[in-house]
């Protein structure tokens, strides 16, 4: 009854505020329930929407999908923004920022359309990747070709063989395998790198992203012998694709479990500092050598075997971390380990 009320004594207020909104609007009751949607009010509409042309519903009853995306229960008493992904008949994805406020009869939802920045956001992160790839390119074919060379001198070797005896044609696939096994860990790396799906961004708990990276690590068998000190703390948020930013913290645990052999003690700390999250991740390993500490983050650097390392690891994840507006720094190392940190964004850079 009193949402009833409360419709017919604002409905007037309403129909100023919706012609005044450049965005399309919903007002909803203390109960949840839709007093009026924008798109029910101006030219042509009559109190009715039939949707628009490129298919969308009415925004009445799209108000269902918008509240199941905001965090609390209407008419939520504090200012909120989020973000939504909806999917038009037509099969286009719709992105849409909300932004909710409280009012005197319920709460007040804005809906604003991001589909077309966040097509150019993506470009321009396509572009940037793009770039940095430009870069390793030198890097990349200074890196093939070791292995390949390798390859054709050891096919050399056994097709001047007679009969190679067993020992040597064992040494020699050994060696085609491990230079194989390089050339296909950096091309994957590459393309997996250059890739920028329509990965979306949300906000979520980076604990997610850190037990998505420790179960792989599980996975491989790294954490057998390593101590986790590591507390998850729910209400550490950051905005972000939770997909790359489990490859930073992988890439992270993964340099950290070679550095202590297995062996040692792994902590990871978040806290939150001012705009942004970050994630403190140290080992007992030996840390990183001295002549290497300036060069750490650069494509293909690695003071690691051929089998081991790629030095890909720290330069994907450092172009990772700057897309999302973020960073990662080697905060201290010394004979007694290493301690990285990650700092995240919480809210949309
Ligand atoms: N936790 C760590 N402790 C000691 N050294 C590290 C650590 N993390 C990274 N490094 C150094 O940084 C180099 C580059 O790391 P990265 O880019 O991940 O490439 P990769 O692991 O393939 O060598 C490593 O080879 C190593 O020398
Ligand atoms: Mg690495």
């Amino acid at each position: 009854m009193r949402a009833q009320r409360d419709f017919y004594e604002f409905t007037d207020v309403f129909e100023q505020i919706f012609l005044a909104a450049p965005w399309p609007m919903l007002m909803l009751g203390e109960d949840g329930a839709v007093l009026g949607a924008s798109d029910e009010f101006g030219p042509g509409a009559e109190g009715t929407a039939r949707g628009d042309s490129r298919g969308d519903a009415p925004l009445r009853s799209r108000a269902a999908h918008y509240v199941a995306a905001l965090r609390g229960r209407v008419p939520w008493l504090t200012p909120q923004e989020a973000d939504s992904v909806r999917t038009l008949p037509s099969g286009a994805l719709v992105y849409e920022r909300l932004h909710v406020r409280r009012t005197p009869w319920g709460a007040s939802l804005v809906v604003v359309d991001q589909t077309d920045l966040r097509q150019l956001q993506t470009s321009d992160i396509q572009t940037a990747r793009l770039a940095a790839l430009g870069f390793m390119v030198a890097g990349v074919c200074h890196e093939v070709t070791n292995p390949l060379t390798s390859l054709h001198s050891i096919v050399q070797i056994l097709r001047a063989e007679k009969q190679p005896s067993r020992e040597l044609l064992d040494k020699g696939f050994d060696n085609i395998a491990v230079n194989v096994k390089r050339i296909l860990d950096i091309s994957r790396r590459l393309v997996k790198f250059s890739r920028v799906g329509d990965e979306p961004r949300f906000r979520f708990a980076v604990d997610e992203a850190i037990e998505e990276a420790l179960y792989v690590l599980r996975q491989d068998d790294l954490l057998c012998h390593v101590e986790l000190q590591y507390r998850p703390d729910a209400t550490m948020t950051v905005f972000g694709n939770t997909g790359q930013i489990r490859e930073i913290f992988l890439n992270l645990f993964v340099n950290a479990a070679q550095a202590m052999s297995g062996r040692g003690t792994l902590s990871i700390q978040t806290r939150s500092a001012d705009r942004m999250v970050e994630v403190l991740i140290s080992d007992t390993g030996p840390g990183v050598p001295t002549e290497a500490v300036g060069r750490i983050f650069e494509p293909f650097f690695t003071t690691k075997s051929r089998t081991h390392g790629t030095g890909l690891g720290l330069a994907i994840s450092t172009e990772i971390a700057h897309e999302h507006g973020g960073s990662i720094e080697l905060r201290h190392t010394d004979s007694r380990g290493a301690s990285f940190c990650v700092a995240l964004p919480k809210e949309r850079a």
